[in-house]
């Protein structure tokens, strides 16, 4: 099986798969959302030193579940990009620790790569949890066909620092379309949540806020926000000047904030925000490259959204796309994604040597071609 170490922002997560089906074994994760919740977003200092005490409490329980028996671990596992480099350093660490110690090669995963293969996570932690049983009959169909099922693939990432259009012909064949000229979707969800002081992280916040807006007044129009880039007939996303609009018109509204408000903006923004997302996507499925794409997916941690997953299964239908998604618990940052994305990479020996592993300071953007 493999150990694989999530650390690249704020959830301190391992996980075991294995490499013969790619299920999953063992997770655990553990998220600072209160911790940084004050400051309104992650920080940065923060969140290192938490991984720094937590990633070793977890790896203690991780042992205990295998009978401290680390030899049936084949290879470790770890995000080194992007994310925070702070953070990311943390996980690296402990992988080469690890390494070391058991002589076995070093995995470094790619974040975005990490949540596009969150589609392909086979929980079995259940069956394996009470009775520590890790040879079971595999009735799952492996990796590589659970992969090329969906294939060719167009996916829609949105995540807390990246919002992109990509495309996955193969395992290992993504290519970027398209991606924000400035913030991301979900950072914009953080933002919004922040200037309404109401915690972070924002995504489900301001969801919760605008469901609970529209269910209270069906009848009534939420605040309108302009759509971004609406006459832009680019593939490109871009979140700051709506940003800026809510915080206008968050500013010119009576103190303290009515619920009604509260909803009315969250509502609001997220019909914008929505919007822009649905718009560019119609236009990626009006392209030539989007044409012979049989699969449709959303990942990433503001993929739980519910009101984009029914306006973008919408589109899909419209399109006729299959849409596909991760498991609500795998769409936030997990080490279960990272290790199922390892499975691919340990099967092409697609290792590091430790000297060469390294984070580098300005965490780099991608791994995949640009088209
Ligand atoms: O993928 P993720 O867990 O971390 C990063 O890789 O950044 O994504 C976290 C982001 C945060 O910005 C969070 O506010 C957003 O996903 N998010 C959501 C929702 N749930 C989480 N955004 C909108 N609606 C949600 N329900
Ligand atoms: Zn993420």
């Amino acid at each position: 099986m493999i150990l694989s170490i999530e650390s690249s922002c704020d959830d301190s997560s391992l996980a075991l798969t294995c490499i013969e089906n790619a299920s999953l074994l063992y997770h655990i994760k553990l998220s600072q959302d209160e911790e940084h919740s004050t400051y309104g977003g992650v920080v940065p200092e923060i969140a290192s030193r938490l991984h720094a005490q937590r990633l070793p409490e977890i790896l203690k329980k991780l042992k205990t579940f295998l009978n401290d028996d680390l030899s049936v671990i084949k290879a470790i596992a770890v995000t080194t990009r992007p994310g925070l480099s702070v953070t990311l350093i943390e996980g690296l660490m402990m992988a080469k620790t690890l390494c070391l110690g058991l002589q076995i090669p070093l995995i470094c995963v790619n974040h975005l790569k990490g949540h596009i293969y969150s589609l392909f996570i086979t929980d079995n932690t259940e069956s394996t949890f009470a009775g520590h049983s890790y040879t079971f009959e595999s009735t799952q169909k492996n990796l590589s066909l659970r992969v090329n099922q969906c294939l060719p693939l167009g996916i829609l990432l949105v995540s807390g620092g990246h919002t992109q259009i990509l495309t996955m012909r193969g395992a290992n064949d993504i290519s970027l379309i398209a991606q924000s000229l400035d913030d991301s979707f979900g950072e914009s969800f953080d933002k919004v949540a922040k200037y309404l002081g109401l915690g972070y992280p924002g995504g489900p916040i301001v969801e919760s806020y605008a469901k609970e807006f529209m269910q209270n007044y069906p009848h009534t129009a939420p605040h309108s926000f302009p759509v971004p880039l609406l006459h832009n007939h680019q593939l490109q996303f871009s979140f700051s000047g709506l940003k800026n609009a809510v915080r206008l018109a968050i500013e010119a509204l009576p103190q303290p904030f009515s619920p009604k408000d509260l909803g009315s903006i969250c509502a609001g923004f997220q019909k914008s925000a929505c919007e822009h997302i649905l718009r560019k996507i119609r236009l990626f499925f009006q392209t030539q490259q989007a044409q012979n794409l049989t699969h449709f997916a959303i990942v990433g941690g503001a993929s739980a959204n519910t009101y984009l997953r029914q306006e973008i299964e919408k589109l899909c239908i419209e399109f006729g796309k299959t849409l596909i998604l991760a498991p609500l618990q795998f769409c936030s940052d997990n080490a279960a994604m990272i290790g199922v994305c390892a499975i691919e990479q340990y099967q092409r020996e697609d290792f590091t040597p430790l000297h060469e592993a390294q984070i580098s300071p300005k965490s780099l953007s991608t791994d995949f071609c640009e088209k």
